[in-house]
């Protein structure tokens, strides 16, 4: 219950002077009020347009978007918060500041992610917030952009990502089978067996794999039983990328035929996954002055 306190003169005036001096105190801080929060408004620059994309060969997302063009038209020092969710899971797994300056451009922003488990096995969502550097006011948080991932085809049978199969020894990596459309995933497991983080929803399922390594076997076989009990596998191998050649020497006798060699780096990888490598063929001639 708010107190007014009405200076002399008026509280002894008739009922009708007084109604009306109320409302006009109370419409005074209410108007006070409505000015200070247009004036903080106008220093908060929402997204405007968020585009949010994949780049499935570099397992990427690419993320697009803009405020208002009166922001670059001052050219404003703005600070963005980027957060990356995956369905499925509630948690945020990804949220980056970025500071900018925007020019008189116009140009919309970017900013690109990479996932550490293939962007097929789920949905992946980016919102952006941001703040003028001058002000403390955060904007609201855009709409959550989606990328769907393949859980939300319409494919009938699983599927086992990634469908890169050369893993480099050392790194970690996250492997998934996600089952046809409403298709229960009833076993997914790796041979031989090595220490593995679960993650299960009962479409799509989650194997991650720490340290690879070639002594646990080149190949590493992944194994993913559907609700039917049908059967879906893939195989991985695991090696070392090729290293730069060394000792590398070419000699001739004859001046036509030219013979090189060279040692190569254990790769670990056998058979028709051996590296192949090119020679290139560069020709000087001498010119005589
Ligand atoms: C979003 O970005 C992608 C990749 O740059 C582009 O192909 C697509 O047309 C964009 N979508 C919209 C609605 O602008
Ligand atoms: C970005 O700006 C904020 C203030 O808006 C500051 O706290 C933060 O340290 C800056 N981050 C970077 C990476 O410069
Ligand atoms: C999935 O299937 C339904 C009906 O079978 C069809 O209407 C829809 O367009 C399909 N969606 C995709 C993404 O293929
Ligand atoms: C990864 O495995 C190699 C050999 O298998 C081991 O030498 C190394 O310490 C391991 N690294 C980590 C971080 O566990």
């Amino acid at each position: 219950m708010r107190m007014l306190h009405l200076p002399e003169p008026f509280a002894g005036k008739g009922g009708l002077m007084m109604n009306h001096f109320m409302i006009l105190a109370l419409l005074l801080p209410l108007r006070t009020c409505y000015t200070t929060y247009s004036q903080q408004e106008s220093n908060v620059f929402p997204v405007t347009y968020l585009n949010v994309s994949k780049d499935l060969d570099l397992q990427r997302l690419l993320v697009e978007w803009d405020v208002v063009k009166s922001a670059h038209d001052a050219e404003l020092a703005i600070s963005f918060e980027i957060q990356v969710r995956r369905l499925d899971e509630a948690t945020t797994v990804w949220t980056e500041f970025l500071n900018v300056t925007l020019d008189k451009l116009g140009k919309p922003l970017h900013w690109s992610w990479d996932s550490d488990i293939p962007l097929e096995c789920m949905s992946h969502a980016v919102r952006i917030r941001s703040k003028a550097k001058s002000s403390k006011i955060w904007s609201q948080w855009s709409l959550w952009e989606t990328v769907p991932g393949l859980d939300t085809s319409n494919r009938s049978g699983p599927q086992i990502f990634p469908k890169e199969k050369f893993l480099a020894e050392g790194s970690d990596i996250t492997l998934c089978c996600i089952g046809g459309k409403g298709q229960t995933i009833k076993e997914f497991s790796v041979y031989p067996a090595v220490d593995v983080f679960k993650y299960t929803n009962s479409q799509v399922r989650l194997l991650t794999v720490e340290n690879l390594s070639h002594d646990k076997g080149s190949n590493i076989h992944v194994y993913c039983y559907d609700e039917d009990e049908r059967l879906y596998q893939a195989a991985f191998f695991v090696g070392k990328p090729p290293d730069t050649p060394k000792d590398f020497y070419c000699q001739t006798q004859d001046m036509k035929r030219v013979t090189c060699t060279w040692t190569e780096g254990e790769t670990y990888l056998y058979g028709q996954n051996l590296p192949r490598y090119t020679l290139s063929k560069t020709s000087f001639f001498s010119s005589q002055g």
